[in-house]
This record gives structure tokens, sequence and C-alpha cells, in this order.
């Protein structure tokens, strides 16, 4: 290295004015911190997914990257204490004249600690044995005082027949059992934030939703999603979970990765109120978004209408429905007859181009897609 590495980046009075700041140097991107006057630079491309450090805050003496909040010394460019092996690079930094100058050549250089794939991770493997049936009920309710779910128990009735009947394998997922935090808009920030699997799950080990995504993306063929109609939408664990579900749609945005292929997905609606049509369009187009196929007549649904306020009657009368369970069953017939036959003709040896309403470029020669939005 030489004088001339060392580039003049501006006036210390007024970059002394941020504790840490995204700055460019040549072509490299530092995060430039300041702290009681003495300046700081390391790299502003964090270790993990190439957040921008320089955006990020101050704790303590270290720079907290502003995506998934992984840090690094202000100065050392070493990872927090128990990580020191993740390391960014550190440059060197002065003050002359009152400027604030750093060396475009890092003194040290980026070393990433191994870091144990998620679980989650692993490519999804076609199934070999019987088709797999998983139920999801999205009913919100106090578990230490259960009440019963009539859209739940419509997807009992198909599960019932699923495993009874047709002796295939089946899970049921009841969202109100599990524990699982709120989408926190990590797609928000930058598309790459948004990782797969979840930021949220990769950070917080009790976050239950990872059982969802093994669930959909590496067990199920087929998926029947419950929910009631609330106020004219899906019920609010449902929008919870599909809200956390951004990160599998998000995968063939970033990373033309298709993780959901020739899965059936079905549904039941049930409210006390109207709206089915506009609900169940909602849920289709979601799932269609992120690989799902469906079946001719998707949904079976039941309303107990605008007029009728007797919910204390609702239940028993969908419980007696033989004609609500046996939709329900004839529902899970055409979803596994679509799986069978997915299943016969493979689809997945094909590539899934991501198409779509991105109108993602599928060739060189086709117009690249407009920035992609949620
Ligand atoms: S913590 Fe920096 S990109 Fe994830």
């Amino acid at each position: 290295m030489n004088d001339q590495d060392w580039v003049d980046i501006g006036s210390a009075a007024e970059l002394s004015g941020q504790t840490v700041q995204q700055v460019k140097v040549g072509r490299r991107k530092i995060a430039l911190s300041c702290v009681d006057g003495a300046f700081g630079a390391i790299s502003g491309v964090c270790n993990h997914v190439g957040g921008p450090l320089g955006e990020g805050q101050l704790d303590g003496e270290y720079v907290v990257c502003p995506w998934h909040y992984w840090k690094f010394h202000r100065v050392t460019g070493e990872g927090e204490p128990g990580y020191e092996a993740d390391r960014v690079p550190r440059h060197e930094v002065k003050v002359e004249d009152g400027r604030v100058k750093v060396r475009s050549e890092p003194t040290t250089r980026r070393q990433k600690a191994p870091h144990a794939p998620h679980p989650l991770e692993r490519e999804p493997e076609p199934n070999d044995g019987p088709l797999r049936v998983l139920g999801i009920s999205t009913t919100a309710m106090d578990v230490a005082h259960p009440r019963t779910s009539t859209s739940e128990l419509l997807l009992d009735a198909a599960l019932e027949h699923a495993r009874g009947t047709l002796g295939l394998e089946t899970r049921m997922l009841r969202l109100s059992e599990l524990q699982f935090r709120t989408c926190e808009g990590f797609y928000s920030k930058s598309a790459h934030a948004c990782t797969w699997p979840c930021s949220i799950t990769q950070m917080d080990p009790t976050d239950q939703m990872e059982q969802v995504y093994d669930g959909i993306v590496h067990w199920a063929d087929v998926i029947l999603v419950a929910t009631p109609i609330r106020w004219g939408t899906a019920s609010s664990l449902y929008h919870r979970m599909v809200e956390r579900m951004n990160c599998v749609q998000n995968q063939i945005t970033i990373r033309d990765r298709v993780l959901i292929r020739d899965k059936v997905a079905g549904f039941v609606i049930t409210g006390g109120q109207d709206n089915i049509q506009a609900v169940a369009g909602s849920m289709l187009g979601f799932f269609a978004e992120i690989g799902c196929v469906f079946p001719p007549f998707p949904y079976v649904a039941h309303s107990r209408g605008w007029s009728a306020e007797d919910m204390e009657n609702n239940v028993r009368s969908v419980a007696d429905s033989e004609e609500l369970r046996a939709g329900t069953r004839a529902l899970l017939d055409r979803c596994v007859d679509l799986s069978q036959r997915l299943q016969e003709t493979s689809l997945s040896a094909k590539r899934v181009p991501r198409g779509g309403r991105k109108a993602h470029r599928e060739s060189p020669g086709q117009e690249a897609a407009s920035p992609a939005q949620p």
C-alpha cells in the first residue's frame, strides 16, 4: 500500500455528526463510525447475506447490521464476542487537516465462520411413499378453553377420510397451538433481507412457524387449509401465517428457486357472515403465487348468512350436515386425484419458469421484469 491508497472522504466535522454511516471509498462500501471523535472504518457489506452495515446502528463498539442484527466491531471488523471468527475487512482511517481519510485497500480480509445450514434449507425431495395430506386449521382460539370450530370440524372429516378410507399419511397443524412471531417486514428492508428459511426462524429457535414451513415445503403432497371468515376475510392467524410465507415466494423472485412443486392445495371456508368468494379468491391467489396447483372446484364453504345471527346454532348445523362433510371429502378426493396425476406426469422433472404475475424474463431475448413488488 502507498499514500495513494488514502482516500479523502470528507470533512471530519461533518462526518462526526453521525455515529454510523455508509460511505463509498472508490468502489467499496464502507461502514464509517465515529465515537467521541474516534473514527472506525470496516466493510459496509455484512458477512451474513450482504446487508448494508453502514445503515445499521451502534451498540457500544459494535456496528449492528440493519437486516438481521449481526454485530461487527466498528474498528477491527471482528464479530461480537463468541463470533470473532466471523470478520469483515477492516480499513485504516485517519484525520488530517480536518479531513477524514480511509485506505481503499483493507488491512484484514473477510473471514466467514462456517455456519451449519438450517434443517429447512435442504432441497425438497419428491415423496416416494403414500401421498401425504397436511391439514392446517387457522382458527384462532384459547387452547386452554377450546371451542368447536366449524372449519376445523370439516377439515377433520377430510383428514379422517384420507387416513381411514384412502390409507394416506396425514398431519394436522392447528395454528392456535403454535407460538410464532408476526412477520417483521424483512422484505421491506430489501428483497435479499427476506431469506429462506425465514430470518425469524433462523434467529429464534423457539418460533414454531418451522412446523408450517416443514409441512408445506418438505412434507405434504396435498395441503388443505381451513379458515373461518372474520369481517369478510380469512382469520388473523391465516394472515399471520401467509405473511411469514413471503420468504417462500421471495425465493422465486430473488433466486429463481421454486420450493413448492407438484403440490395441490384446497380450502375449507366457513363463516357466520358472507364473503366466501372473496376469501377463496385471496387464498387461491396466495397459494398459486407460491407454486401450488388446484383441482376443479378447489374449495368448500358454508356461511350462516347475513341475516342469521344465531351462531349458537351454527356449530350444530355444520356438525349435523352430512352434505358438508361429504363435500369436504369430495374436495379431498379431487386434490388427491390431481396429486396422483402430477406424480405420474412428474412436473417436477421439468423446470418451472418463474414467469407469472411478475413477468420475469424466461430467456435472454425477452424483456426484463420491472423491480419486484410484494
Ligand atoms: S445480519 Fe447482516 S445481512 Fe443478515
